[in-house]
């Protein structure tokens, strides 16, 4: 189709290669400098993988030969949210990267950061054990009472810690995920009244039923059951946007789940990747959503007085939730959301209000191209924090717990990308002071306390979930 181009393409490319070899005009690219710059946030730092897959470990699902490699960075593969770099990089850029790739997973194969046992921060010393292990991306950890907890595996899996041992046997009978690229299970969150009513909360990728597209639609669906012999027992959808919203990209599902004193839930629906559609109150991607337990809407959520308005709204404008907390002592809703390169945000969220993406935001394009100059504009919320560098806000909790006295009420907040556990001092919407209180273990998707206390820290590679302690 196109022979008359690729000809002329041909024989131009030596003529270039010389002219920039002979004149030095072009200097090398530094292929890690750049590879940190437009891939770590996503492959990981150190090459092995994070919100995407490995680029180390030998496994080349489109393609293992460079020319497709050259390709997939090319041109992107959109539908996973894996961008394209044809703007921002040139053949030389993506070629050196290419080789990096190569020399890195030549050298050195997988890396697995080992875990440190004790950690020094400004107030206490860490110790730091294994509390579950050889997990399979586990998402999330909540807890039925001081004995048990319950871990999220991305995969599709609900898998109970009881005093300390991980079951071997997975909860049977919990919904069917769809588990491709950044879907699958994500939160399980436990009713504040379990002990009474036994409900447990769980969020997820749906995959849309009897879809005779190749790659079915897909979106955030939340869900309640209990669990009884171990098996996952009468389910209650809370939660299933209209099957027209579905979409076929596999990022950005949100999601977590939390409780106010007031009997609300809310969950929050990343933007599924299409942006523009979080200014859009009729659809449910890009915003949190607010419902009762039971699924109801509370007859004040802030949108119901438009007729074409989603009714479980609560706010517009959140582009990946990824992290909520409930204040202890307001009952004010606080998250952490995905920005793109440079733009995480902590948000205090309140009813009916617009949080900007995508009309306004600190970030760019992963790709380095500029989404919009715009930072501020009337009638849409400045974050009350942002992250510049990302660094890949996930799970989200207030310390509530009583071992580390000097920490109550603070925020503790977990990055994906920099692998650490963030501690924030948050004074009405301000936040006073920030530091890293755990580092390097892995890449952080959820923390939490525990209900003795302990500070509870999820990490994917290696799958595992930490329990800090403060040294006596
Ligand atoms: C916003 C996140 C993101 C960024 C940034 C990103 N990627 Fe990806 N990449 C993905 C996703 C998602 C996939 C699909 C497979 C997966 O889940 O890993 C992918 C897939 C790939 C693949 C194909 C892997 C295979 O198994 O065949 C290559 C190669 C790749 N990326 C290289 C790069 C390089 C090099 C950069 C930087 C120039 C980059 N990516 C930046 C998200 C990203």
């Amino acid at each position: 189709m196109n022979s008359s181009g690729k000809s002329i393409k041909i024989s131009f490319y030596p003529l270039i290669v010389f002219f920039a070899f002979n004149f030095n005009l072009c200097a090398q690219p530094d292929a890690p400098a750049l590879y940190q710059q437009y891939c770590a946030q996503c492959h990981g730092a150190e090459l092995n993988g994070g919100m995407a897959s490995s680029l180390v470990d030998g496994v080349w699902q489109f393609g293992a030969e460079d020319g497709y490699i050259r390709r997939n960075i090319k041109h992107g593969i959109p539908h996973l949210g894996m961008p394209s770099y044809e703007r921002t990089m040139s053949d030389d850029d993506i070629r050196a990267v290419v080789q990096y790739i190569r020399e890195t997973e030549r050298n050195k194969g997988v890396v697995k950061p080992s875990t440190p046992q004790m950690v020094e921060t400004m107030d206490y010393f860490l110790e730091v054990e294994t509390f579950a292990d050889n997990l399979e991306i586990p998402w999330a950890i909540d807890f039925l009472d001081g004995n048990t907890a319950l871990i999220t595996e991305r995969p599709g899996r609900l898998r109970m810690v009881k005093n300390g041992v991980l079951q071997s046997e997975p909860v049977k009978n919990t919904p069917k995920v769809l588990h491709e690229g950044q879907g699958g299970l994500m939160d399980v969150a436990v009713d504040p009244d379990f002990e009474q009513n036994g409900w447990i909360y769980l969020a997820y990728s749906h995959a849309l039923e009897n879809s005779k597209e190749s790659r079915p639609p897909a979106m955030t669906r939340v869900v309640r059951g209990k669990i009884e012999n171990n098996t996952w027992v009468k389910e209650q959808v809370l939660f299933e946007a209209p099957a027209e919203t579905y979409q076929a990209t596999r990022h950005h599902y949100g999601c977590r789940i939390v409780f106010d004193p007031w009997g609300h839930l809310f969950f929050a629906v990343g933007d599924r990747g299409a942006g523009y559609q979080a200014q859009d109150f009729t659809l449910p991607n890009g915003k949190v959503h607010r419902i009762f337990k039971d699924g109801a809407v509370p007859g004040d959520n802030p949108f119901l007085y438009d007729e074409t308005a989603m009714k479980s709204l609560f706010s517009l404008g959140n582009r990946n939730i990824q992290g909520m907390a409930i204040h202890p002592e307001t009952g004010e809703l606080w998250t952490t959301e995905h920005g793109p390169m440079g733009g995480d945000e902590l948000n205090r969220i309140e009813s009916g209000k617009n949080y900007g993406w995508e009309t306004i935001t600190y970030g760019r394009n992963y790709n380095g191209t500029i989404i919009t100059e715009l930072t501020h504009l009337p009638g849409m919320e400045q974050p009350v924090l942002y992250w510049k560098p990302s660094i890949a806000v996930c799970g989200l909790d207030f310390y509530t717990g009583d071992l580390f006295g000097k920490w109550k009420n603070r925020l503790l907040v977990g990055a994906l990308k920099y692998e650490e556990v963030r501690l924030l001092q948050v004074e009405e919407d301000r936040v006073v002071h920030e530091q890293v209180i755990f580092k390097g273990a892995g890449r952080v998707r959820d923390v939490s306390t525990g209900p003795d206390g302990a500070i509870y820290v999820v990490l994917n590679n290696p799958g595992k979930v930490v329990r800090l302690t403060p040294r006596e």
